[in-house]
């Protein structure tokens, strides 16, 4: 059996609705049951979960999918982990297809481990002595030491490498790990935090200079099978269980902000390790809480930052708050030169996010200028019209009418235009906001052509044989998957195509919007056809549009007269088809 094969099986086996009532309460409202959402702060029944696709949907935080995306977020596991949890729970073993590499991986897990205690033991041996100072003017006492397993690769060349040989570790092995370079040790001479993956398994290193030296500051273990820098975030696994009591996370810079905010009892936090908020970092924090309050250097680039990733995260669903320090300060400088109080009320008075953009916005405008205020207006007018809370537009609008003195009513109008400007150029914008949105009669068209590819073969059969060409790259693609996906597997099962687009998010999204447009099950011959006139017509003005265009900038009239030809005969085709 392949693995598409064993995750589809496992999957027809468990009943949605009963797995998801074992959670939460469901009743049942027309053909779906309803229940209040496990993943969003819900008051009403905002959670659908369908008995006939075998999927859940919530209109309000858009957590969608099918039992494998259920389970993973309800008991905070990846995937591989879900297919496990429920695979046990229908009497089909999944080991078997996980565990040539696991297996592979128990042993580079081991590694580290054993690596990870050895460079403590050394942090405390005579050698060790100049560290352990250099900790201690940081103020980093044994018991957090301790806490976050600091250890110490001595001033030798080959120290580790010896004693991992010694314990029959193959070198090549080693190597591959990140440890050793050729011969000698990768770590010579730093002191060393060890780096946890999701579930708190050690799967590398970093090593941070403590002596006079031009080498870098930090020095990290290379990428390995079992770490990229991209996927990790510091301290994440720890910090979990204080998350959920204090519901919000805290998203620092480094490590040693995260170190020295646990010393004042705060340890609700994770470090981003100087990377830039990758996808992954993202997916996990969400799985940490909804509520992130971005902490990050108090410097220009730590707030430019701080709006790039807080923009990442809003689009993400997620809720943002900003707290801002001063100057030159990170949370560690910060912590040791105002002490906890002061780091708790900057944390009280976080920012929320859309605030913090427009007080960015701002920063530095004359408004003794017209022409800087009004820039400044614009630039918030523009921000603003990508917000889909209709209460924080307005609450914005009312700012800025006070403090421009410029007529709310004048506002209101120029935000509606930027609204409408921005709706016809992002069409994964518009999505988002679906419900305001009306789409055009090509979009219509596109959107209910593949949902009826999605549930009928008839329409799979025209899309094959019409080489229907969708302008927009997103709905081309999954047009695309599910053709491609039916032909290899047979029939679609939307439940089962979810766990098909994991890995293309993208697709998921539009996948996911097309899902709900509750559309007739039904489709006949003429409107089948009705959709592809549509598509093409669409096309056709898009390429007079392009040759309109071209024809407007040749200045040699008989190549115009060519383009003009070309225009001729697309029109009459247009029109015949
Ligand atoms: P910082 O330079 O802000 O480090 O880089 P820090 O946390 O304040 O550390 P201290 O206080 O100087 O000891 C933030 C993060 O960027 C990564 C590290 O993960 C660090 O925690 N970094 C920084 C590197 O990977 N390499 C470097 O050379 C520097
Ligand atoms: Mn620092």
């Amino acid at each position: 059996m392949n693995n598409q094969n064993t995750i589809n099986d496992i999957r027809s086996k468990i009943d949605i609705v009963d797995l998801i009532s074992e959670y939460v309460p469901l009743t049942k409202k027309g053909q779906y049951y309803w229940g209040v959402c496990p993943f969003h702060n819900d008051k009403n029944p905002s959670m659908s979960v369908d008995p006939k696709r075998q999927t859940y949907n919530c209109w309000s935080c858009h957590n969608s999918g099918n039992v494998f995306n259920f389970i993973e977020q309800i008991e905070n596991i990846d995937f591989k982990e879900a297919l496990k949890f429920l695979g046990e729970r229908v009497g089909i073993t999944v080991n078997n297809f996980i565990s040539a590499t696991e297996k592979k991986y128990s042993k580079y897990y081991d590694i580290y481990d054993i690596t990870a205690k050895f460079y403590q033991l050394m942090l405390n041996t005579e050698s060790g002595k100049n560290a352990r100072e250099y900790l201690k003017k940081r103020n980093i006492d044994a018991d957090t030491i301790k806490e976050f397993s600091i250890g110490l690769a001595l001033d030798e060349k080959n120290k580790l490498s010896k004693y991992l040989k010694e314990k029959k570790y193959d070198i090549n092995t080693i190597s591959e790990l990140g440890l050793v370079n050729g011969e000698n040790d990768t770590f010579i001479n730093r002191i060393m935090f060890p780096l946890e993956d999701r579930n708190g398994r050690i799967v590398g290193f970093s090593g941070r200079i403590y002596t006079d030296t031009k080498l870098s500051k930090y020095m990290n273990t290379k990428e390995t099978p079992i770490f990229r820098k991209g996927s990790c975030l510091y301290h994440y696994y720890a910090s979990r269980e204080y998350v959920r009591q204090e519901k919000y996370a805290i998203v620092m810079e480094g490590f040693m902000d995260v170190i020295r905010a646990s010393t004042i009892g705060i340890k609700n936090t994770v470090a981003l390790m100087g990377t830039a908020l990758t996808e992954e970092q993202i997916s996990l924090l969400k799985k940490l809480s909804l509520n992130i309050y971005l902490c990050l250097d108090g410097d220009n680039p730590g707030l430019d930052a701080m709006l790039h990733n807080g923009e990442l995260l809003e689009k993400a669903g997620l809720n943002v708050k900003i707290i801002m320090l001063k100057d030159d300060d990170d949370p560690d400088t910060f912590i040791l030169k105002y002490g906890k109080e002061k780091f708790l009320s900057l944390i009280e008075s976080a920012l929320n996010y859309s605030d913090f953009r427009i007080e960015r916005l701002r920063n530095g405008v004359d408004f003794s200028s017209d022409i800087e205020l009004s820039n400044y207006v614009n630039n918030v007018l523009k921000e603003t019209s990508e917000i889909k809370d209709e209460i924080r537009r307005e609450i914005i609008l009312k700012k800025l009418a006070t403090e421009t003195n410029l007529s709310y009513n004048t506002l209101e109008k120029k935000l509606n235009e930027y609204k409408k400007s921005s709706n016809s150029q992002n069409i994964i914008a518009n999505f988002a906001i679906k419900k305001d949105v009306k789409y055009n009669k090509y979009m219509r068209a596109s959107l209910e052509f593949i949902y009826y590819m999605l549930i009928n073969p008839k329409v799979i059969k025209v899309y094959d044989n019409k080489k229907i060409y969708f302008i927009n790259s997103e709905l081309r693609n999954l047009a695309g998957e599910i053709s491609y996906y039916y032909h290899n597997y047979g029939d679609i099962v939307i439940a089962d195509f979810y766990t098909y687009l994991n890995d293309k998010k993208e697709l998921l999204v539009v996948f996911e919007e097309i899902l709900k447009l509750e559309l007739d099950e039904e489709i006949s011959d003429i409107t089948i056809e009705d959709y592809v006139n549509a598509i093409s017509e669409y096309n056709v003005r898009q390429e007079i549009i392009r040759l309109e265009e071209i024809m407007r900038k040749e200045t040699d009239e008989l190549e115009k007269a060519k383009v003009a030809e070309q225009i001729r005969l697309l029109r009459i085709g247009g029109k015949k088809s």
